[in-house]
């Protein structure tokens, strides 16, 4: 069976540009999971690991701009997030018939960071007495 990855608006954190590149990345996930050769593969990750970097940036530079208590953290595991994907990443192109384990993370990492952190982000930013 195909990998695929889909957007649901459950995803949704209540903050606009944080939830447009959340849906982006769910695009270039989902790609990248579709992929079946090495360059085709090799070309989407590089332009994922880009736009996560891209991401991360962002989110973290508006946890410091609404002094987000739970930075540190947070940063922390983006950066897990990303040596991971670093990591996966090179052990798949290497061996096409290893990317189970990326595929399994590429289908998972997105929406449980969401949900389990990101979210957070929203609640604090959209509580009615923050500001
Ligand atoms: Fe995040
Ligand atoms: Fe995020």
């Amino acid at each position: 069976m195909e990998n695929t990855l889909t957007w649901l608006d459950d995803y949704l954190i209540g903050i606009d540009a944080v939830d447009k590149q959340h849906q982006f990345l769910f695009e270039l996930i989902d790609k990248t999971l579709k992929c079946k050769e090495k360059t085709e593969l090799q070309l989407a990750l590089i332009k994922l690991y880009k736009y996560t970097r891209e991401h991360f940036n962002d989110e973290e530079a508006l946890m410091r701009d609404c002094g987000y208590a739970g930075y540190e953290e947070h940063v922390k595991q983006h950066n897990i997030l990303i040596s991971e994907l670093n990591h996966k990443s090179k052990i798949a192109l290497n061996n096409l018939e290893e990317r189970n384990n990326l595929d399994t993370f590429l289908v998972n990492w997105l929406v449980i960071h969401i949900l389990e952190e990101d979210i957070n982000i929203g609640d604090f930013l959209n509580a009615p007495f923050s500001n």
